[in-house]
């Protein structure tokens, strides 16, 4: 089944998810009968291109690595894009599924809340790994999404690529969520584990996590603890059913720990994570987020570098605790393909 792609921001998830369809689409096509077609792809800084016959993904990429304009693959040939807003394009351009992947803003979580209800209103799926719009207005998208019989996905929200909202909606359907505990930032976890291994400074571990693609377009929202917020506030509201906003959780980020600090605890056996938690106390929803001295003997002392863990409590189950890479171009870009094949599994039924 071929389904017209259209992309809204191509960053790091955004190039990290076209190279996965590139180098996947024989398996993709043979074994989930899943064909994506890329037609549209609408970046603020890079260009926008409109291709209804399909984007040659390597072409595409080959530039993009160069540095190049995305508006650069058409050799100077007439741009249909031109001229036109992306709201516009959204709206009138034929694509099945959008994938959202502009900054997160987590203040006003726009522009990316209003492409997204463009879409949804204007008969197209969406997938996202925009932490703003699904952590000030999931319920509001969701509802949108299914009075037009359409999907809205996140799974790329929290824990990149690792499943948490698939995981729990379906194999794990039937349980009651009670606590929820976990370490949701892959830069800052990145940062403790190479000032701790590798006695490596802050800023040094920070300019790395940033080359790497992982931390945000401004890394304030991670060191600071903004990023783990927006997580949290998306768990209490999809699995606890709060209805929450960032500025209802306690925060502090990794900022006043030093590499003093952590080579301190590591010679105690212990270990800095910044920990996000929420639970359900007389209905209201406890969330925080702030970094703790962990005995090493804790199964979160144990997850390193970029990855990211969550230790969630259930009435049938008791605890299960998922780990797995919690950023990455890779990795991200991974989310977005396994929402579409979600879609196009419910689709194909
Ligand atoms: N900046 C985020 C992190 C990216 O480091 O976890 C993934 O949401």
């Amino acid at each position: 089944m071929e389904y017209k792609i259209g992309l809204i921001g191509c960053g790091t998830v955004g190039q990290g998810f076209l190279e996965i369809i590139e180098n996947k689409h024989e398996y993709l096509r043979d074994q989930f009968d899943f064909e994506p077609k890329v037609v549209a792809i609408c970046d603020k800084i890079k260009g926008t291109i409109l291709i209804p016959e399909g984007i040659n993904i390597k072409k595409l990429l080959e530039l993009l690595n160069q540095g190049r304009k995305i508006e650069e693959y058409l050799e100077g040939e007439a741009n249909q894009a031109e001229g036109k807003e992306t709201l516009e394009i959204i709206e009138e351009y034929k694509t099945d599924i959008w994938a959202e992947l502009t900054y997160t803003d987590i203040e006003t979580a726009e522009p990316a809340t209003s492409y997204i209800k463009k879409a949804l209103r204007t008969g197209k799926h969406v997938v996202t790994s925009n932490k703003g719009p699904a952590a000030l207005f999931y319920r509001e998208l969701s509802k949108l999404a299914k009075e037009n019989n359409l999907f809205f996905r996140i799974e790329g929200t929290v824990m990149s690529g690792t499943p948490v909202f698939n995981l729990f909606e379906r194999d794990l359907a039937g349980n009651t969520i009670k606590e929820i505990k976990g370490i949701l930032n892959g830069t800052t976890n990145f940062i403790l584990s190479k000032m701790e291994e590798e006695n490596m400074d802050y800023d040094v571990a920070l300019k790395l996590a940033q080359e790497l693609g992982y931390a945000e377009a401004d890394p304030t929202a991670d060191v600071e603890g903004y990023d783990a917020l927006a997580k949290i506030t998306i768990l209490s509201n999809v699995f606890l059913e709060g209805n929450i906003k960032p500025s209802d959780v306690k925060r502090e980020g990794i900022t006043s720990i030093s590499k003093e600090d952590v080579l301190a605890a590591k010679k105690e056996n212990f270990r800095y994570k910044l920990i996000a938690s929420t639970k359900k106390e007389a209905d209201q929803i406890m969330a925080s987020v702030s970094p703790q001295k962990l005995p090493i003997s804790d199964p979160l002392a144990g997850v390193m570098g970029a990855n990211n863990a969550l230790n969630v409590e259930l009435d049938l189950m008791g605890k299960i605790t998922i780990q797995g890479p919690g950023a990455g171009k890779i990795e991200t870009g991974y989310s977005i393909l396994t929402d579409m094949l979600a879609i196009h599994y419910h689709l194909s039924k």
